[in-house]
């Protein structure tokens, strides 16, 4: 049976409370903290960076931090956020010079790597490089806010990367971002993914004065 994973995506949260946030999404049963890191530069829109990840370490979070990099160039972010205490490290092929070398940096810092492809970016980035990613971040819209509609045809390439991973015979997460919701969460487990990230769907469902606002919304998922 599959492990699948809720990773809410902290873009949607309310960052004048982070702290607050993370903690009610992971005591409603959220496994993953989705940390979406933009540069005004590789995505039109500018958001947090490891000094965040880091007082979310001190603030006591525990779970996976998962940090999904729309940034150019990625590498000496990569290096900050292994300092910073990020679990897992994802970035876009596009962003890279290097694209082995910015996987190998992630590893030798004791984190997981995972490479992201934007609905038009091809498959085929992951093809001499399958055995240094532990996760692959397919995005279902493109990347830059959150509360887009989710890109249909990202249901046929889950399926497309599911294969790639049985192929390889390894352990590797297969994430799925943007417009996730509990409308189509059925569909998009069925199609391959076993990581779910949901920033809208989780956070604007919730009234904020409820301090287990989240609970039934995660507890859909
Ligand atoms: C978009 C980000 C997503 C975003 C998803 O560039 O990578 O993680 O927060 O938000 P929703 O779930 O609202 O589409
Ligand atoms: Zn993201």
């Amino acid at each position: 049976k599959t492990d699948f994973k809720i990773a809410p995506s902290i873009l949607s949260a309310d960052f004048a409370r982070l702290g607050q946030e993370v903690d009610d999404v992971l005591a409603a049963g959220a496994d993953i903290v989705h940390f979406d890191v933009m540069d005004n530069h590789y995505v039109p829109n500018l958001t947090i960076g490891p000094m965040v990840c880091e007082a979310l370490r001190k603030h006591g979070v525990t779970a996976p931090i998962d940090a999904h990099l729309m940034v150019k160039p990625v590498d000496r972010l990569i290096g900050d956020f292994i300092d910073a205490g990020a679990s897992y490290i994802t970035f876009h092929p596009e962003a890279s010079e290097h694209i082995d070398r910015s996987l190998q940096m992630i590893r030798d810092g004791g984190c997981r790597s995972g490479l992201v492809f934007n609905p038009g970016t091809p498959l085929t980035f992951l093809d001499y490089v399958m055995d240094k990613v532990d996760m692959i971040l397919l995005m279902s819209v493109n990347p830059g806010f959150g509360g887009q509609s989710f890109i249909p045809g990202t249901l046929d390439k889950l399926r497309q990367a599911r294969q790639r991973i049985e192929a390889s015979g390894r352990d590797i997460r297969l994430e799925v971002d943007g417009g996730v919701n509990v409308d189509n969460l059925a569909a998009v487990a069925q199609a391959g993914a076993d990581t779910f990230v949901a920033g809208s769907a989780i956070f604007k469902a919730a009234r904020a004065e409820d301090p287990n606002r989240y609970d039934s919304i995660i507890a859909a998922m």
